[in-house]
């Protein structure tokens, strides 16, 4: 069974396994743990991710961000982000979502319907009545994630499409 579920101390040994593994930047979605011990994750990287959702110890014009983790069963196969609404940085860049699907499990269909189970949660979230995405032009497999979900794409420069996402709310 698929399905999301907030970063929590209980699951700190697979949700470190897969942070570690996720590289410092790909595609634009940037991880700050990269390689990241086991102490690291347990001090540093795992109460950040925790604060960030309850919107504390945030980064000077930072906004509240949840970080969810895409579970087959016992098994973590991506990890999800919410941010809970929009700043003028991420009105014009990264968006209210990003997601990284683990390398070995491409191309299955997690990143799709990852996306599908994280917009449930942040439909209970975000304000705006649209979600925003923004994806690079060489990365067709998650414009197609994007599409897959319903969003359509509303401007383009050199390097990105801009995406959109209706937001049915709570
Ligand atoms: C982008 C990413 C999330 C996609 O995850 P995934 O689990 O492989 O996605 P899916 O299996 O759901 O596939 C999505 C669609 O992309 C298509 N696709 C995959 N690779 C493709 C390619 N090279 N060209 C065109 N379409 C491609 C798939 O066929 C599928 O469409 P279909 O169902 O109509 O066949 C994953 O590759 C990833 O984590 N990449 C690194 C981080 C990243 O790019 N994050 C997104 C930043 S915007």
């Amino acid at each position: 069974m698929l399905y999301v579920k907030k970063a929590n101390a209980a699951d700190l040994e697979k949700e470190w396994q897969f942070v570690r593994e996720m590289p410092a930047d790909e595609n634009g979605l940037t991880n700050e743990w990269p390689q990241v011990s086991r102490e690291d994750f347990e001090t540093k990287a795992l109460p950040q991710m925790i604060a960030y959702d309850e919107g504390k110890n945030l980064p000077e014009g930072y906004v509240p961000e949840t970080f969810l983790f895409l579970w087959d069963d016992d098994r973590i196969v991506g990890q999800f982000r919410i941010r809970h609404t929009l700043c003028e940085s991420l009105r014009t860049g990264a968006g209210h979502i990003g997601y990284c699907i683990g390398k070995n499990d491409r191309g299955r269909g997690y990143g799709t319907e990852g996306l599908r189970l994280t917009l449930e949660e942040a439909r209970k979230i975000v304000p705006e009545e649209e979600f925003y995405l923004r994806v690079n032009r060489d990365n067709p497999a998650s414009l197609q994630v994007m599409l897959k979900n319903g969003g359509r794409v509303v401007a383009e420069d050199t390097e990105k499409y801009y995406v959109r996402i209706p937001n049915p709310g709570p």
